[in-house]
């Protein structure tokens, strides 16, 4: 949510922070801005546009210090006026993402004091306490530790002063932010794809630290303004990774590179011949031990996730699970039982939810704690005792795709772990759920086949407004989740709904302009859905079934079927909801959305 990148350097930095923002962009599209020192000077470029747009504007910019910005609007409408930079009397200069919950509050007093505001976001006041106490004599790095002192609520920030040019101060609390280590020159962002042209070193700042930044140096300060050591890492990220190749988008790239991401998360699980306890961390053995139930709190598509996990443990596992959407979660007053595993789940480790969900729990009384993210360093794997991290590689497009499908591989390993611990799993059976999990990369690869025949059935969905997705059992969350990838890059109004609730109320929209999506596995429930999908036929409505082989579901009139491989068991909604990621993808291009950044959404959503 928002990106920052900043840049202290003996060359002109403005292509550097160019760069860093195109690569920060999923962070937030709203506006860009930038600003770069040059003879004492602040020169600030803004732009409601994409940052190609403020690159345009900033052809003649040049400066060896800036700080930059891409803005996913909170406090006040996208507009040039609101973008960051913000500036404090042509002096201070600001970047922040977070926020700012005291802002009324320090506005007004700021106000009284003669600051004028010229934007409508809690930022501002950031900058104008940052001059308060520059303009009395302190040092940018004092005047920075004084004001946040100030702020309550989540924050990374970058500040500069046009008269120090040498300096770059930055800091964080609740939201994420690193220090990029060159040859003779520093950089800061949000995350260190943005820095990869310029240097892989990183120092991942901890909670509450405060930097100095300097061309030739940086010192760390911790949340007590004590000078502390960070190690320097050198980040495994490829340039590759965050390029986007031959595709046309990085949803249509991340789609297709699940049968690396699930074979890259799988390695350490299987390639062995059993499961290790250890797969969740040093502790895991000890703390499954003594747990006897699961609670799972994630958002959005990691909540699907968490629903399709709720299946696996129950039937597998024999473990009692619950699934809680965590903005909900955190102000429910509910009752905990401490012997709980709680269950993170997250792509980007980031989700101001999920972590407050997280917290919120362990103020309840809950010890057993488990991440399953994509991001090592993330604060919610920071946050829990046990981690699993996924290796699905950096995900840029808003819409979760391969994120998804390796958190319910992470999260069927974890029920088989619990299942082998629980005396619920027989060396034989696990065997026989170790060779399927080999053999999802090319099961994964074979459906990714069907994707000309899903472009074509797309051309259909062109000219709709509503759309019902259809499932039952473990591959209801997979419609859900085929609902959720529709709306989010279509814009095309989906609803989920279990198979069997349709009579209940849904079927009175049913008509021949509701496309009715139906994931069709041959499992338990096959016949029963049929009995369904002849509901939705009998009133007109136009079905479109993803079927496995051996289900026999026939095409005819106004039954579009589409023909997946046979049936894959326990593995089958991970298999399932390839196809419906394609079909959002390829009704996406028919109506011309932009697809890796749909609007009004972030990727990363660091704020409540
Ligand atoms: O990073 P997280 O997994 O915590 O993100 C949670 C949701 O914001 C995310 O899954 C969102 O629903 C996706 N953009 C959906 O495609």
């Amino acid at each position: 949510m928002c990106g920052i990148v900043g840049a202290v350097a003996q060359r002109n930095v403005v292509p550097i922070l160019l760069e860093g923002l195109q690569r920060l962009e999923y962070r937030g599209y709203d506006s860009a801005g930038l600003v770069v020192i040059n003879n004492a000077e602040l020169l600030r470029v803004r732009s409601t546009g994409r940052v190609r747009d403020l690159s345009e504007k900033s052809a003649d910019t040049k400066g060896q210090i800036g700080i930059a910005h891409t803005r996913w609007a909170t406090h006040g409408a996208p507009s040039e006026r609101n973008a960051h930079p913000h500036l404090s009397r042509d002096l201070i200069a600001v970047v922040h993402n977070g926020i700012i919950e005291n802002y009324e509050l320090l506005r007004s007093r700021l106000i009284a004091a003669g600051y004028e505001f010229t934007s409508d976001t809690d930022t501002e006041v950031i900058t104008h306490l940052v001059h308060s106490y520059y303009s009395q004599g302190m040092s940018l790095l004092a005047a920075t530790q004084a004001a946040i002192v100030e702020l309550v609520g989540a924050f990374a920030i970058g500040v500069v002063a046009a008269d120090n040019p040498d300096q770059l101060i930055c800091a964080r609390r609740g939201s994420p932010l690193l220090l990029g280590v060159g040859i003779e020159e520093h950089f800061i962002a949000s995350d260190v794809s943005a820095l990869l042209p310029v240097t892989r070193r990183v120092v991942y700042l901890e909670e509450g630290d405060v930097v100095q930044v300097e061309r030739l140096s940086y010192q760390i300060f911790d949340a007590s303004g004590n000078p502390v050591q960070r190690a320097v890492q050198t980040s495994e990220m490829s340039n590759e990774s965050v390029s986007l190749g031959n595709y046309r988008h990085y949803m249509q790239k991340e789609i297709h590179e699940q049968p690396q991401a699930l074979a890259d998360t799988l390695e350490v699980a299987c390639h062995g011949h059993s499961l290790s306890t250890g797969l969740f961390g040093a502790d895991a053995a000890a703390v499954f031990a003594e747990v006897d139930s699961v609670l799972i709190l994630a958002c959005g598509t990691s909540y699907h996730a968490g629903l399709v996990a709720r299946y696996w443990l129950e039937e597998i596992a024999g473990i009692a699970c619950t699934v809680e959407v965590a903005s909900e979660y955190r102000y429910r007053t509910s009752v905990a039982n401490p012997r709980a595993l709680v269950v993170v789940i997250s792509q980007s480790g980031e989700t101001a939810d999920t972590q407050a969900a997280l917290n919120h729990a362990k103020s309840l009384g809950h010890i057993h704690t488990l991440a399953i993210c994509n991001v090592a360093e993330s604060a919610l794997v920071r946050l829990c005792k046990l981690r699993f991290l996924t290796r699905a590689g950096p995900e840029i497009g808003v819409a979760s795709t391969k994120a998804f499908t390796t958190q319910l591989v992470a999260l069927f390993l974890l029920t088989l772990v619990l299942a082998k611990q629980r005396g619920r799993l027989s060396a034989e059976q696990e065997q026989q759920h170790l060779q399927s999990l080999r053999h999802l990369p090319l099961a994964t690869q074979h459906v990714l086949t069907l994707e000309p025949l899903i472009a074509t059935l797309a051309e259909q969905f062109a000219n709709k407004h509503h759309a019902l997705f259809l499932g039952r059992g473990m591959h209801y969350p997979i419609a859900l989740e085929g609902a959720l990838k529709l709306k989010e890059i279509s814009y095309i109004h989906a609803e989920a709904y279990p198979a069997g609730e349709l009579k209940h109320g849904p079927l009175a929209l049913v008509d021949s302009d509701m496309p009715v999506i139906s994931v069709a596995p041959n499992d338990a429930l096959l016949e029963k859905l049929k009995s369904n999908l002849q509901e939705v036929r009998a009133r007109g409505g136009e079905l479109y079934v993803f079927a496995d082989a051996d289900t026999h579901i026939a095409a005819s009139e106004g039954i579009h079927v589409l023909q997946m491989a046979e049936h894959a068991g326990y593995l089958s909604p991970i298999l399932h909801t390839i196809p419906l990621q394609l079909l959002a993808y390829y009704v996406a291009l028919q109506k011309g959305t932009d697809v890796d950044k749909p609007r009004n959404l972030a990727k990363s959503v660091t704020v409540e």
